[in-house]
């Protein structure tokens, strides 16, 4: 009997110096799109896939994001006297009913892998577990990225992994996936490689099911690119012990917003497609004059 996948582990411990000055005092998953912070969009993906338990990997900076999870009672009551109904709906809504948070500290930068196993003891040695990279938005009108994976993974009972194509100008800034054919086996993983070393351009895009087998095998993963235990190095180790597929999320759009171009688009587009504001905001950039 497999185990069900319940857990879903975040890291949020980076310091975000790419977005600086703005996340100077505040973390970069708290930046908003539009009305919502970042992590707010990745913990409503998880929720949606079913997940349960959500672990955020963090730092000492980081406490607005446990924060936004936590209730405020005083906003609650104050809101509640006024009578103000979309507001408490509002706040009412930012932690889906019966997620649970937990969160563990990541005592040094030592790279994604290193993140991903500051969680391994909450993590049972038996149970797979979705890691989800919040600095990737992923847009979905109906289902979400993970909810289509996690179907995927209770087919398949194997590790599955996010892939997208991305031009041969990007391939440096991602991990990379070889695979064998239409159902994207994945053959090779390589870490942000020269355009000539990528096996594809099928990027890794942030969301991964794990085998419980991936947790061990990051336990003895040495420094990889950028000195950096790598996620991305132990995928690769488990690819010579199990079947590992990718998953091309499909009706969807994705947006790094770990890069300002992402970020801005993900702000424009979420706009437009607001039910209460899109309709405006689309008359205002049409009638945009810069000149
Ligand atoms: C990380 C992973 C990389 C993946 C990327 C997706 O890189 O190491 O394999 O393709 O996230 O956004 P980072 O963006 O942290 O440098």
């Amino acid at each position: 009997m497999h185990r069900g996948l319940t857990k879903a582990i975040i890291p949020v411990a980076g310091l975000g110096t790419r977005f600086l000055p703005a996340t100077k005092a505040i973390p970069k998953e708290m930046l908003t799109v539009v009305d919502k912070p970042l992590i707010q969009y990745i913990v409503q993906e998880a929720a949606e896939a079913g997940i349960t338990d959500i672990i955020f990997v963090t730092h000492s900076s980081k406490n607005a994001i446990e924060n936004h999870f936590d209730s405020h009672y005083e906003l609650e009551s104050k809101l509640i006297e006024s009578a103000k109904h979309d507001r408490i709906d509002a706040l009412k809504s930012i932690t889906p009913k019966g997620v649970n948070f937990i969160s563990v500290r990541q005592p040094e930068a030592l790279g994604l892998g290193h993140a991903i196993l500051c969680a391994s003891h909450i993590v049972a040695p038996d149970e797979p577990f979705a890691v989800l990279l919040p600095d990737v938005l992923m847009h979905h009108p109906k289902k979400g990225c993970l909810a289509q994976m996690s179907n995927y993974y209770r087919q398949v009972h194997t590790s599955v992994i996010a892939l997208e194509q991305v031009p041969d100008d990007q391939v440096h800034k991602y991990g990379i996936a070889g695979v064998l054919d239409a159902d994207l086996r994945i053959t090779e993983l390589v870490e942000k490689p020269k355009p000539e070393e990528a096996p594809s351009n099928l990027s890794v895009v942030g969301r991964y099911i794990f085998t419980p087998r991936l947790m061990e095998l990051l336990k003895n993963t040495k420094p990889g690119v950028a000195g950096e235990i790598q996620l991305t190095d132990a995928m690769a180790a488990l690819l010579n012990e199990e079947v590992m597929f990718g998953y091309e999320f499909s009706g969807g759009k994705s947006y790094d917003c770990g890069d300002k171009q992402g970020f801005l688009r993900a702000n424009i587009e979420y706009a437009l497609r607001d039910k209460v504001l899109g309709a405006d905001f689309r008359k205002y950039l049409a009638s945009l004059d810069l000149s």
